[in-house]
């Protein structure tokens, strides 16, 4: 008898697939389908009373709709008796509302939270939290994985050369620092001061003259920080430019801005389903491999 059951919602089945795969198990069942009016309804098609239940949702791209579905997919198996609910998250979304910085702001990372583990969460998985900070939000068990070993991999395929790591905010410093000690490398910092949602003044903090550089950060969202660090760089005298993101949600005309700046090359993983951005500029690594060896010790055939 198997003791898993492993389901994907309907964010990104292809990171699912790729895990159970790794994982030598099938996806489960399930019907998703939603109401006329927008209203999501969902449907196990296995058997999960007793067993421990995976569920693997991103939440971006559309990050309402698919933090719904996975809430209304939890309570299904809650209610049929599941024994745990694991929430495979590559990409929690909401994070970056993580204080109360202005009177009158909520504070999302923290009500997701809630929302998560009221809906039946007994574990949670994450990739790369926008800050360390979300994990003590959560009551239960949080996986936080991190990216830059498999981005050191990925660099290292491609070139035997010194690379400087640069973060382009000071919030970016622990992934550039643990970015820095897999590469034995020097780190830089980019003092950033966001001035509207699409506006940033940058000043870098060290030096990157006649240096490779590697700008690193947790997200790409429209590009802008990426852009800026890159032409920074750029203009303090860096040679050769790549960046590296875990989440890669790159909305509205982010790859086009990418293609256009100094950045040769952005490795991204796939937390976030980019499939159909068609671009020589993204490097994709998979993270499939780091959640299925994460998970491999905790379920039971
Ligand atoms: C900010 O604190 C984050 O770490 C990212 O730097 C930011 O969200 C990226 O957004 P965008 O691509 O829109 O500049």
């Amino acid at each position: 008898m198997t003791h898993s059951v492993f389901f994907s919602g309907s964010s990104h089945p292809a990171l699912a697939q790729e895990v159970v795969n790794l994982l030598g198990f099938s996806l489960g069942s399930l019907k998703l389908e939603t109401f006329p009016d927008g209203e999501i309804r969902v449907q196990l098609l296995e058997d999960v009373r007793d067993k421990e239940v995976f569920f693997v949702q991103s939440l971006a791209d559309n990050p309402n709709f698919y933090l719904m579905e996975l809430l209304i997919l939890m309570d299904a198996a809650k209610r049929a008796l599941a024994k745990s609910i694991t929430v495979v998250i590559p990409y929690l979304a909401y994070c970056r509302q993580d204080r109360k910085d202005k009177p009158g702001v909520p504070i999302t990372a923290k009500l997701v939270a809630n929302l998560l583990q009221a809906a039946g969460a007994s574990h949670v998985l994450v990739i790369d939290l926008h800050a360390d900070q979300v994990e003590g939000f959560f009551e239960i068990p949080v996986e936080h994985l991190h990216f830059e070993k498999i981005i050191g991999e990925a660099l290292r395929k491609i070139s035997s050369e010194k690379w400087v790591v640069v973060s382009p905010d000071i919030g970016g410093v622990k992934i550039a620092r643990r970015m820095s000690k897999i590469l034995a490398t020097e780190m830089v910092l980019i003092n950033k001061e966001r001035l509207s949602s699409f506006e940033v003044s940058m000043v870098l903090i060290g030096d990157v003259k006649g240096k490779n550089v590697l700008i690193i950060d947790d997200l790409c969202s429209t590009g802008g920080t990426l852009v800026a660090a890159a032409e920074l760089c750029k203009k303090k005298g860096a040679k050769k430019i790549f960046g590296a993101v875990a989440h890669g949600l790159f909305v509205q005309d982010a790859i086009k801005k990418i293609e256009a700046s100094s950045l040769e090359l952005l490795f991204t993983t796939n937390t976030v389903d980019t499939s159909h951005i068609h671009s020589s500029v993204l490097q994709r690594v998979s993270i499939a491999p780091l959640i299925a060896e994460t998970l491999k010790n905790r379920f039971r055939r």
